[in-house]
């Protein structure tokens, strides 16, 4: 590794498996980002006591307080961001819609996690969706965060069967131990600066025409 580790806030709005395992990965002498601080939405989220144990920062943003204002619930976000000098965002389970005034300031360092291989199945409840939809391969995929929800550039991506008999639960919980494995691998290309965000490139015109 060269140069300081990079200064990792991970957000999240519940129980916080992902988290868990970016915390656990960070622990490595070698790896190149630490997690200095976990921002929670949600005042009782459960992954904040378990940031708390591994003794990281934590600070929760209530959204509610700001109503319908989500630009003024992302600006005391930031705030908190800064505060701590933060280089990255992982989102991780974080159930807010970020505006894009939120992602144009963090472009290309916030990264999120779905549990579907991208882009197919955007949005929730993409277990069930999967199994109504008889697909045979289902997945997570770590992606950079742009203003299209589920839609930035693809850093990570793993597949899993589904199997005869699989329920939703059955399926989560495969998939969720491929999400334990590739968020903490894609912050780390990231943070060393393998993988880059770049905005999309105009269209090359066939040079034949
Ligand atoms: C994960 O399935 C993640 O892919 C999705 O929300 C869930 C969060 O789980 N975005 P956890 O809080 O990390 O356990």
């Amino acid at each position: 590794m060269t140069g300081p580790k990079k200064r990792v806030a991970v957000l999240i709005s519940g129980r916080g498996s992902n988290m868990t395992a970016l915390i656990e990965a960070a622990q490595a002498k070698d790896y190149p980002a630490e997690i200095v601080l976990v921002v929670s939405n949600q005042p009782d989220a459960a992954g904040l006591a378990r940031a708390r144990e591994a003794a990281i920062a934590t600070a929760v943003v209530d959204h509610r307080p700001f109503g319908k204002d989500r630009e003024a619930f992302e600006r005391a976000l930031d705030d908190e961001l800064r505060k701590h000098g933060i280089e990255i965002v992982c989102l991780a389970g974080f159930m807010r819609l970020l505006t894009s005034w939120f992602i144009g300031r963090w472009r290309g360092r916030i990264l999120n996690i779905h549990p579907a291989l991208l882009p197919e199945f955007k949005g929730l409840d993409t277990h069930r969706r999967a199994l109504e939809a008889g697909v045979k391969r289902h997945g997570a995929t770590v992606h950079f965060v742009v203003e299209e929800t589920d839609a930035g550039p693809i850093v990570s991506q793993q597949s899993v069967p589904v199997l005869q008999g699989d329920t939703e639960a059955t399926l989560a919980a495969r998939v969720l131990e491929i999400e334990h494995r590739i968020y903490p691998e894609a912050l780390r290309l990231v943070a060393e600066g393998r993988v880059r965000f770049a905005a999309a490139q105009p269209e090359i015109k066939n040079p034949r025409g």
